[in-house]
């Protein structure tokens, strides 16, 4: 008879309610690809009486006490969606403690834990899996450790976070209000439990760097990674980067050329429209990974929600099963730390193009001011924007800045802001032309 392997859940909210879905849809053509059957044995949830529509499993098989699902004898492998980093820790830990495969979608936990966790997995020889943890239902975790491995990744662009693309793209097509597209994301299962977590770059940046961890060798610290977010992005930047034929997008970057050190960063950028990463829209995602071997690839999924992280989920619990059945946790490792001397270098010592969004007050000699400031830094402007018939007492000034070292557009952006003529706080981000 064929073996099952049984299943300890915890956590059956969005993703833990999309795998129990497509484990009952999809479950049974799993167990004749794979040879072994999957059964979900045991849920833990936190509120017994919450009215679950869709994922309702039968109430013995629910409990509030993720260790009994972790040390249950009969389970054979537990999954973690819950979230978090604390709980969620102790869930991974006591599993892999035990001896049992554990696969999660926890991408802040891999961020700050995975060191710990992998050497866990080692240690208690019951391996981890985590490819729902980056970019939803792409497989990008499996392209990075098994499809590229004969490559050096010297550049990888990523459009991380389902929520800020969502968000960002129904600000620009429909004009809709920040707080508005966000709850939407938040109604559709997008966003985090703490969407200031999306909202605010740190979830692209766990991401970023699981990614970086993973295309080169060391484990990157998410603290050391430069992160800003999308709040500060108002209607008329994007109005204005539509006129200059850009589209803004919140990129993860990672760059890392010949023996240097990395750079990894999180932040909004202008991007090409006609560029292939431009028309990544609503919750999906892309990752363009140039390789040395492979040159330029590029990786297009939806990045959130039940049905594509559950997909994630599902080719995990596939890799888990196999490896339960052929007595394996060697066969793919879960992180294998191979550049003993990995750095990051911070963004201060990167070079970028610019757009600077000023609020000036409408006088003569204002935008001489801004030139002498920059041509005195050697920065270059390469177009200048400023609309006619805007009222009020000042009006925006767009300027295109050519490639500067960010140090010296930070020191010359910190005297531009002291001018009398400026008003509020000026808007800089970058713009990538993916070279
Ligand atoms: P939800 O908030 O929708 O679900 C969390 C689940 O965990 C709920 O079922 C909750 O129980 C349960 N839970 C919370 N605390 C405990 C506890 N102490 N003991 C037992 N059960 C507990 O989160 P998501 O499904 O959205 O996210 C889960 C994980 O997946 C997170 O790490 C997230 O970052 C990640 N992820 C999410 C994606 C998405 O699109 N949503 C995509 C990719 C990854 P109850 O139902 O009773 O409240
Ligand atoms: N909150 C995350 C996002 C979920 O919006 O991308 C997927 O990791």
């Amino acid at each position: 008879m064929q073996k099952k392997v049984q299943i300890g859940l915890v956590g059956l909210g969005t993703v833990g309610g999309g795998v129990y879905d497509a484990l009952r849809r999809n479950g049974a053509l799993m167990a004749s690809r794979l040879g072994v059957g999957l059964r979900v044995r045991r849920v833990a949830v936190r509120n017994l009486s919450k009215r679950r529509v869709g994922a309702n499993p039968p109430a013995a098989m629910l409990t509030t006490d993720w260790a009994a699902v972790a040390n249950d004898p009969r389970v054979d492998l537990v999954v973690e969606l819950i979230g978090g980093t604390t709980v969620a820790r102790q869930v991974v830990l006591a599993a892999l403690r035990a001896g049992k495969p554990v696969v999660t979608a926890n991408k802040a936990l891999l961020a700050f834990h995975g060191e710990e966790l992998f050497a866990a997995a080692r240690r208690y020889r019951a391996n981890l899996y985590y490819e729902a943890s980056v970019a939803g239902g792409i497989p990008i975790i499996k392209v990075l450790r098994e499809a590229l491995i004969g490559n050096r990744v010297t550049r990888l662009y990523g459009i991380l976070n389902g929520t800020c693309n969502y968000i960002l793209t129904r600000m620009q097509a429909e004009g809709a209000g920040f707080a508005e597209v966000l709850a939407d994301a938040q109604r559709l299962g997008y966003a985090e439990a703490d969407p200031s977590l999306d909202v605010d770059g740190h979830d692209a940046a766990h991401k970023a760097g699981i990614l970086a961890s993973l295309a080169h060798g060391f484990w990157v610290n998410p603290r050391q990674i430069h992160t800003e977010g999308i709040r500060h992005i108002t209607a008329l930047d994007l109005k204005f980067a539509a006129q200059l034929g850009y589209v803004i997008k919140l990129l993860a970057i990672v760059k890392k050329d010949g023996r240097g050190s990395a750079q990894v960063s999180v932040y909004p950028a202008l991007i090409p429209k006609g560029h292939v990463m431009a028309s990544v829209a609503g919750v999906f995602n892309a990752v363009y990974v140039r390789g040395d071997v492979v040159g330029d690839t590029l990786y297009y999924g939806r990045g959130a929600g039940a049905d594509a992280t559950a997909s994630a989920v599902l080719s995990d619990l596939a890799d888990a099963a196999l490896d339960l059945k052929h007595h394996s946790t060697e066969r793919v490792q879960a992180f294998v730390s191979h550049e003993r001397n990995g750095a990051l270098r911070p963004i201060s010592a990167a070079t970028n193009s610019f757009y600077l969004r000023l609020d000036v007050v409408d006088q003569p000699g204002v935008l001489a001011r801004i030139a002498a400031i920059l041509g005195r830094a050697r920065i270059g402007i390469s177009s200048v924007i400023q609309p006619e018939g805007h009222e009020g007492a000042s009006v925006p000034l767009i300027l295109m800045i050519h490639d500067a070292p960010e140090a010296a557009m930070a020191r010359a952006l910190g005297q531009i802001r002291k001018l009398n003529t400026i008003k509020g706080e000026p808007m800089m981000m970058r713009v990538e032309n993916f070279t």
